[in-house]
């Protein structure tokens, strides 16, 4: 997942279009940045190593151009150097590129066969080589793209600048994401909306071997070497606010501020018809008798949460996966299984590719995805949109949040259908799904600074719990190691006696997450085994099950409502909580080092 920003127009600024561009893509990789731009009739470029502010130090913005391409990089083969960034040129061709080309060795060695030297480690050096050898017999791009699309392995968006006509963008993909926006006579290309929300909301998606030719007057997009006629027009719903800060000091703690707004987007809707409304705006489900949640990071987390909802509230089995595994290993299908995707982004490689699999054998597919026709969201046979709005931070809160909603939304439903939920609980799941944006907003006033000072210097912190509580401890560790750089890990409560106890040491830290009242009672005991051997318990528990537990060092106490939702209020504090350690520590809270928004490679 990197960024690519492309830009061909009216206007002679570029640079700064193209600049203010990677800046918007920049939470999706920062190893390094670099841009291409027409000067003196020939192709510059300048790039350097780390954030997008370096590479802008070297650019003379009083250069008037109006073309150019951009890139931000998240490495995935050659080190984050100068040497590795994009663009690449080699012979008349100049490229940023987002993906992997998995036969990159083989095509590299048959290029140095055609004299080919290379400078950097990066897959996509030969990429750009390939394309130019192709290009010196063709001499005609869209026919070398569609031609590459058969040699090449793997995922690439590519943004390209030909010596030879100096004056136009080529773009293509293959299943990575990328963009095409219009504004009267000025035309872009880009990996995600946020790098063209300054000068528009409208644009078309890319489908995987469309080929962009787009100069300062028009633009064509061929499939096959056919013309494309048309291609449907989105307009995003968000604005540029969207994607600024609005005052916070970092888009993740706008985000988690947010978590009201996107519960209400994304739940209310289903309930303002009433119960029928459920029925109707969701899909059928009644088919099936068993599901596969397939997902990454915080969306598999997502899945392990969904799973304790649906089990208890339908009795229909879940298998929680991880999409990485998933794709690999034996999968066993029927047509009573439904495969549920779920993806912020819609783009994550790995998730992509598990969809496709299931697709391959015929499965019934459901996405649950924040971004508006993304490639998931496009590919599976439904899709649920959650309404978290755009969500920049890498560590996700608020997205998660909207995805544990919609989950407990489907349990909701399956339950009503199967009638293993009665009117009387539907009534007082309903009136407490109404209620949680102003209990979010309650526990959202919480300071958790001082909290924070006890633990931001440990190496080592655990997460405890049961059930959903050991879901939920999942994502609240993750939170935390994932901004902060600590390490932490989650634990069954009943498994760490098993042997990690065996780190528990004098002062440790160890967060216990006690919701369920059905467990409750064993979750303390292991609460005292841990306490025993000398850590500091803090406890998240929920007012309902509160009590003066004299072994517990710290104590955060949420709201009780109905179980199907409690995760939803749950998790806030660990989000806040990871938040403020990770200032203290100084972290780069909305773009933490090695990660990336959306992991568009496997
Ligand atoms: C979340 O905080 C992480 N940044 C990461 O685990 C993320 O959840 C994962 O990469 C999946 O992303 P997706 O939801 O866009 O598929
Ligand atoms: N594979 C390419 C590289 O490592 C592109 C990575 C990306 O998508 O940023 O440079």
């Amino acid at each position: 997942m990197c960024g690519i920003i492309g830009y061909v127009g009216k206007s002679d600024r570029a640079l700064n279009i193209v600049i203010d561009g990677l800046k918007a893509l920049e939470y999706r990789g920062y190893d390094s940045a670099g841009i291409a731009f027409i000067k003196n009739n020939k192709t510059q470029i300048i790039k350097e190593k780390g954030k997008i502010k370096n590479l802008e130090n070297k650019i003379n913005f009083n250069l008037k151009t109006n073309l150019g391409i951009g890139h931000t990089r998240w490495a995935t083969h050659g080190e984050p150097n100068l040497k590795n960034s994009h663009p690449h040129k080699v012979g008349k061709i100049t490229l940023v590129h987002n993906g992997i080309i998995e036969n990159y060795e083989e095509l590299k060695e048959i290029l140095k066969n055609y004299n080919y030297k290379f400078i950097s480690d990066t897959d996509t050096e030969v990429a750009c080589a390939l394309i130019d050898k192709l290009y010196q017999e063709k001499n005609d791009l869209v026919k070398v793209l569609s031609k590459v699309s058969n040699l090449i392995k793997g995922s690439y968006a590519f943004g390209i600048i030909c010596d030879d006509e100096l004056d136009t963008i080529y773009a293509t993909r293959k299943d990575s994401p990328l963009i095409v926006a219009i504004d009267d006579q000025d035309y872009y290309i880009a990996s995600d909306i946020p790098a063209i929300l300054k000068y528009t909301n409208k644009y078309m998606l890319l489908d995987d071997y469309d080929i962009v030719k787009m100069s300062h007057n028009n633009i064509t997009i061929y499939n096959n070497k056919l013309e494309i006629e048309k291609k449907k027009n989105y307009t995003f719903s968000g604005n540029i606010e969207a994607a600024e800060k609005n005052g916070y000091e970092h888009f993740m703690l706008k985000e988690i501020n947010e978590q009201s707004t996107v519960i209400k987007e994304t739940m209310f809707p289903y309930l303002d018809d009433g119960i029928n409304g459920l029925i109707d705006k969701m899909p059928d489900f009644s088919k099936y008798n068993e599901f596969d949640i397939v997902s990454c990071g915080s969306a598999y987390h997502t899945g392990l949460v969904a799973k304790t909802l649906i089990e208890n509230y339908t009795n229909i089995p879940v298998n929680v996966e991880i999409a990485s595994e998933y794709r690999y290993k034996k999968l066993f299908f029927n047509k009573k299984k439904l495969i549920i995707l779920v993806s912020q982004s819609g783009e994550t490689a790995d998730t992509l590719a598990s969809l496709r699999i299931a697709k391959e054998h015929n499965m019934d597919t459901l996405a649950i995805v924040n971004v508006v026709g993304s490639s998931i969201a496009r590919e599976a046979n439904e899709v649920l949109y959650i309404k978290a709005g755009c969500e920049i931070a890498v560590a996700t809160t608020k997205a998660y949040l909207a995805q544990i909603a919609m989950f407990a939304l489907i349990a909701l439903k399956i339950g009503i259908s199967r009638q293993t939920i009665d009117e009387n609980e539907l009534n007082e799941i309903t009136q407490d799904i109404r209620r949680l944006p102003l209990l979010i907003d309650e526990i959202l006033k919480n300071d958790y600074k001082n909290l924070a000072k006890k633990i931001f210097k440990q190496n080592d912190i655990f997460f405890i719990g049961r059930g959903i509580d050991y879901a939920v401890a999942m994502e609240g560790s993750l939170k935390l190691k994932e901004i902060s750089y600590i390490h932490s890990e989650a634990y069954a409560a009943g498994e760490l006696k098993h042997g990690t106890i065996s780190l528990i040491k004098d002062k440790t830290p160890v967060i216990a997450i006690v919701t369920d009242m059905n467990i409750a009672p064993k979750t303390i005991s292991n609460i005292r085994e841990v306490k025993a051997r000398g850590a500091n318990v803090i406890l998240l528990t929920t007012i309902k099950l509160d009590d003066n537990y004299d072994f517990i060092n710290y104590k955060i106490v949420v709201p009780s409502i109905h179980p199907i939702i409690q995760s939803i209020l749950t998790v806030i504090p660990l989000q806040l909580l990871a938040y403020e350690v990770a200032k203290l520590r100084n972290c780069d809270i909305d773009k933490p080092r090695n990660l990336a928004k959306s992991v568009t490679v496997e």
